[in-house]
């Protein structure tokens, strides 16, 4: 009786499983027959030709590998295909690795690609001269990761997709809700799905008009079945684990699911490569057009990044900090530490923490060893307890107060309030400085209200002695000219002209009194006085605390935010912040930081916080974008734009970009080094010099970027056979295509080997 039982269960499971397995997980059902993947053969496609995801079966069920690959006989498998030079070994598909250890890089094709500030075949020679940044008092906030942000931070589309919806395959609902019945695995991915249940989630919202329509890589471990909705697409290829399709994002983005999984082998580890990144996305996670616009900030500050407002869970012990592989880096608990630093690291620019407002003491201290440990040594780290805990509209605001009074630190709840921001904020510190030791490296912040200052000095006067256990105050350098959006009646009617007037107004009459204020109470307690957040505000106030607002004011807001006039107010502003702070006696570095407000975001009723409106948007078209710029340019004249000479070498030739005579010129060598031809005028007006980024061998192309006086690229190819066609290109397309593993990059700077270079080159 038992055992008759038992098999009628197994036979039961056996058929269950059997519908997904029809076809051994190697290729998807279609009116009853199995569609095999690519390298798969059999009716029930259970023959494997051993591509490997980069092939098709030949008739002897062999494979037939792609470039980059190769057939392995031993093996029975495609395995990399590499011609390297001096016996260095293979690191991917056709890509050499280095004879020698990148120090400060990474390699790619043979060479070291040096960090900003490194130089060197192995990158090992640190050069601060070479540094765009160097010095600069300017600093960004990053964007936040949302799967409707308009910052396209990564070249994985999915590290910035949303949170599960769950669906049912039997029913047209949008969401079921049945979050609760999902198996989770630590990696997000669900370990099984049960019956009809689905799960998706959405990607590119609302940003999907600015991404190519062209072909991205779908790239998955494990085995089931992916579907895509909303967005035109056609898939071109289908291997196991990796599809190409070509997408046509729209302004719904893109929604992706998993309609089964196979509990043996859960479908995990989805990535959606932008064109072009395949074979760089895993060594270089970010998209270089969203970086390409932060190179010349000194610091980024990942408050947004890191979910700051309103950041979970709590409390947040580091068990339940976001790691690199979790199925995206949206969510409540901010994206993952190894890649802010590995931004940073690779920049050259200083990270600015935010501290989860619920972090136990465990938390901060191996957040800071982690730094300690893989930050490069010559950037600074800035820590702050959370972000604006005196604002309301904040979780960490409220927060602060329960546990004040739950301490009884004092029985007023915005008193007990502040207090505990106090004891809280200088714990966080003390747990930094320990990690740090008495590094100058370490930059503890201590932030309050900017907008009542009184209120700010009295919160200051609290901390009394524990004022020793920060560096320096951080107010806000906001330019509501006037607050004149929520103020002024006339605002709908005035010119762009008339509005500049007031921010002129603004900025020369009323910050110097506000900063003043705090830069006098800052040096009383020893600290210097820098900027969290600054840059214009102008949009209506009210939108931000209740969502009202007027149509016809926030249109005029943001028409004035994307208006050549505010070239001349940010410029202003900069300049003003400059003389009367960072200028001011006592208060050299760390003080005088001005950390502008965001980097990118699309415009909206809630303000024009973005400086660009979207990763990929021309910045010399941007007006804010170029205020800042000539102010850096102004301010710091001997930090270089890139290199002013650049030399790419294939086979037995060599291409470059240097300066000959009074002209940037580029052009290609004889086998010698010595003799150049020059390729034919960039007819450009504004720019200052060109950079030989790469130069494809089987396209005979030439990559050029044109800088221009303020560090504004625009992108250039040239076909070399011919000498005469250049072409222009977007910043999306250009980097696309350097990405290619058959393209060689541009040499690190200062490797010349056996290059007898242009005399301006020495
Ligand atoms: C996309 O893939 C198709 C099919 O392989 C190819 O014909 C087309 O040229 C590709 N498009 C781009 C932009 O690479
Ligand atoms: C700052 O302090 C100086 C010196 O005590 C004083 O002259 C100045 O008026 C103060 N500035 C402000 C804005 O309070």
């Amino acid at each position: 009786m038992v055992g008759s039982l038992v098999i009628f269960v197994t036979a039961m499971l056996t058929a269950a499983v059997l519908a997904d397995e029809e076809c051994h997980w190697n290729g998807q059902m279609t009116k009853g027959h199995c569609q095999c993947f690519s390298g798969f053969y059999r009716s029930d496609c259970s023959g494997d030709c051993g591509c490997n995801g980069y092939g098709t079966c030949k008739t002897d069920h062999t494979c037939e590998c792609e470039e980059g690959w190769k057939w392995s006989s031993t093996e029975r498998k495609c395995v990399w295909d590499c011609h390297c030079a001096d016996g260095a070994k293979c690191i991917g598909p056709g890509v050499c690795g280095c004879k020698s250890h990148c120090v400060h890089g990474d390699c790619w094709n043979g060479q070291c690609e040096c960090w900003e500030g490194y130089k060197g075949a192995t990158c090992a020679t640190f050069d601060p001269n070479s540094m765009m940044n160097k010095g600069v008092n300017v600093g960004m906030n990053l964007g936040g990761i949302n799967y409707y942000s308009s910052e396209i931070k990564f070249v994985d589309a999915l590290k910035e997709s949303a949170e599960w919806v769950t669906q049912r395959t039997d029913r047209h609902e949008w969401n079921t809700q049945e979050q609760g019945k999902l198996h989770l695995r630590p990696d997000g991915y669900p370990a099984s799905l049960d019956g009809t249940l689905v799960v998706g989630k959405l990607f590119f919202r609302n940003v999907g008009d600015y991404q190519p329509h062209s072909n991205y890589t779908l790239l998955y471990d494990g085995e089931g079945h992916i579907v895509f909705k909303l967005v035109n697409h056609k898939i071109l290829k289908q291997f196991k684990g990796r599809w190409l399709i070509h997408f046509e994002p729209g302004h719904g983005g893109i929604f992706f699911s998993i309609t089964k999984t196979n509990p043996q082998n859960p479908l995990r580890n989805v990535r959606i490569v932008l064109p072009g990144f395949e074979d760089r996305y895993e060594k270089f996670p970010f998209n270089p057009v969203f970086q390409e616009p932060l190179r010349r900030y000194s610091v980024i500050r990942f408050m947004d990044f890191l979910h700051t407002n309103g950041h979970g869970p709590e409390p947040t012990t580091w068990a339940t900090r976001r790691k690199p592989d979790f199925h995206t880096q949206q969510g409540n608990s901010g994206g993952a530490l190894e890649y802010m630093i590995q931004l940073c690291n690779t920049m050259g620019i200083s990270p600015w923490f935010n501290m989860p407002h619920a972090a136990d003491d465990d938390f901060v201290r191996k957040f800071a060893q982690e730094v300690k440990k893989s930050l490069r040594p010559d950037l600074h780290v800035y820590v702050e307890y959370s972000n604006e805990v005196w604002n309301g509209i904040f979780r960490q605001a409220k927060y602060s107060q329960e546990q004040g009074v739950k301490l009884h630190l004092d029985t007023e709840k915005w008193k007990a309030g502040y207090k505990f921001y106090n004891k809280r904020a200088g714990e966080v510190a003390d747990i930094w400085s320990s990690v740090y030791g008495d590094s100058e490296k370490l930059v503890t912040i201590w932030a309050w209200q900017t907008g009542y200052f009184d209120y700010s000095r009295q919160v200051m006067n609290h901390l009394g002695e524990n004022t020793k256990k920060f560096r320096a105050v951080a107010v806000t350098g906001y330019m509501s000219c006037g607050k004149i959006a929520d103020k002024d009646p006339n605002f709908v009617d005035m010119s762009m002209a008339e509005i500049l007037q007031h921010c002129q107004s603004d900025i020369n009459n009323n910050y110097p009194k506000t900063w003043g204020k705090f830069l006098n109470m800052s040096s009383d307690h020893g600290l210097k006085l820098l900027t969290y957040e600054a840059g214009p505000s102008v949009s209506e106030g009210g939108a931000i605390v209740n969502g009202a607002n007027k149509e016809e004011v926030t249109n005029k807001a943001i028409a004035f935010n994307k208006d050549s006039h505010i070239e001349t107010a940010v410029y202003e502003l900069l300049n003003k912040w400059n003389d009367v702070i960072a200028k001011a006696p006592g208060n050299s570095f760390p003080g005088g930081l001005f950390n502008y407000f965001a980097s990118t975001g699309a415009p909206s009723k809630y303000g024009s916080w973005g400086m660009l409106q979207y990763t990929g948007q021309d910045p010399s078209t941007v007006p804010k974008y170029r205020g800042v710029q000539r102010y850096i340019t102004d301010h710091f004249p001997n930090n270089p734009l890139g290199p002013r000479c650049s030399f790419v070498k294939d086979g037995a030739l060599w291409f470059g970009c240097f300066q000959q005579g009074n002209k940037f010129q580029c052009g290609q060598s004889d086998t010698s080094g010595r003799s150049w031809a020059h390729y034919p005028d960039l007819h450009l007006t504004e720019h200052s010099f060109l950079v030989l980024d790469g130069y494809d061998p089987k396209l005979h192309l030439a990559y050029i970027r044109a800088v221009d006086k303020i560090g504004v690229n625009s992108y250039h190819t040239i076909d070399t056979r011919s000498h005469h066609a250049w072409k222009s290109l977007t910043a999306n397309d250009y980097h696309a295509y350097l990405a290619y593993r058959h393209v060689t990059r541009r040499l690190p700077n200062g490797v010349h080997n056996g290059l007898a270079a242009p005399s301006s080159c020495h």
